[in-house]
């Protein structure tokens, strides 16, 4: 079993992703990866460095669950209710003056955060008239994120999450439950378009008026959370709105100044106009 990984094998094996699938992870923060890498091995059973290059380049679910394993997926619906509440209270409001609201979701995950927007929009009677991306790098949370299909065990702390951002219905109304599981209501879906994107390599690909990327940036170095930051930029509209993750902050990145803040403590930023 590998037990370490040193500086060059890492890289060696990142080189051999990017020749083989176009994903590069050269630019993520190495510690976190390396810690990731190196949980993945522990699962894996592989002999050495040689063999886990041979199996990434030649099978390529062997490459599907390392990309499962070395992302980080945890998501949650209304996460960070505070959050929630300013975007009911603050954002959403402003959205609606737009005759079509275009809004995107980096880094969507399973889709739990793009269907908590679906709630609230459909709530603020905007839904309908909302274009709603939701991209990911990794096509197998694409796929669960559109059967919108939930576990119930969650329904309980996601009503609370819901109840505490503001929601005044009832939040079981939004879903139905069969055994195990609570599928989201198809109407949530139909303003929703899941696609594949990597924020590393794929470019703007329309102009929005709210971009939410939450709990992405925090995985990636400095170089490359300038680069996303610059492709946010240039995705939104002039006084579009960039929602960032508790965690992350605009503060440090290369163009804060052609933001203004919203909500400090929810890192909700505005392009100037
Ligand atoms: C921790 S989850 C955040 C989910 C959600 N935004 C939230 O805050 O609840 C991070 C997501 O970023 C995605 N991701 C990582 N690298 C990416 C990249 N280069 N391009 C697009 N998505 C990426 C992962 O696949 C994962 O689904």
């Amino acid at each position: 079993m590998i037990s370490d990984i040193s500086k060059d094998e890492l890289q060696s094996v990142l080189d051999v992703i990017k020749a083989q699938y176009g994903y590069d992870f050269s630019d993520y923060a190495s510690a976190s990866l390396k810690r990731r890498v190196l949980r993945f091995l522990q699962s894996a059973s592989l002999k050495d460095i040689a063999e886990f290059r041979y199996r990434l380049s030649n099978d390529s679910a062997f490459f599907s669950w390392f990309v499962q394993s070395v992302t980080v997926n945890v998501t949650e619906m209304f996460r960070d209710p505070q959050f929630y509440k300013t975007m009911r209270e603050t954002v959403l409001p402003k959205l609606a003056s737009y005759p079509v609201i275009k809004i995107w979701h980096a880094g969507c995950s399973t889709g739990e955060e793009v269907y908590s927007m679906a709630i609230m929009l459909h709530e603020q009677g905007l839904l309908k008239r909302s274009r709603v991306y939701a991209t990911d790098i990794n096509p197998a949370n694409l796929e669960r994120a559109m059967s919108g299909i939930m576990s119930t065990s969650q329904m309980k702390d996601y009503t609370q999450n819901y109840i505490q951002s503001g929601g005044m219905e009832d939040f079981s109304s939004y879903y139905t439950a069969r055994y195990d599981n609570a599928i989201l209501n198809s109407e949530l879906r139909k303003s929703i378009i899941f696609s594949q994107h990597n924020l590393v390599t794929d470019a703007a690909f329309n102009e929005f008026h709210l971009v939410c990327c939450r709990n992405v940036l925090i995985y990636f170095n400095r170089t490359l959370q300038n680069r996303v930051m610059q492709l946010f930029h240039d995705s939104l509209a002039p006084l579009g709105y960039l929602a960032l993750g508790i965690k992350e902050s605009l503060l440090f990145s290369d163009i804060r100044d052609k933001f203004e803040s919203v909500s400090m403590l929810n890192k909700i930023y505005r392009r100037h106009r």
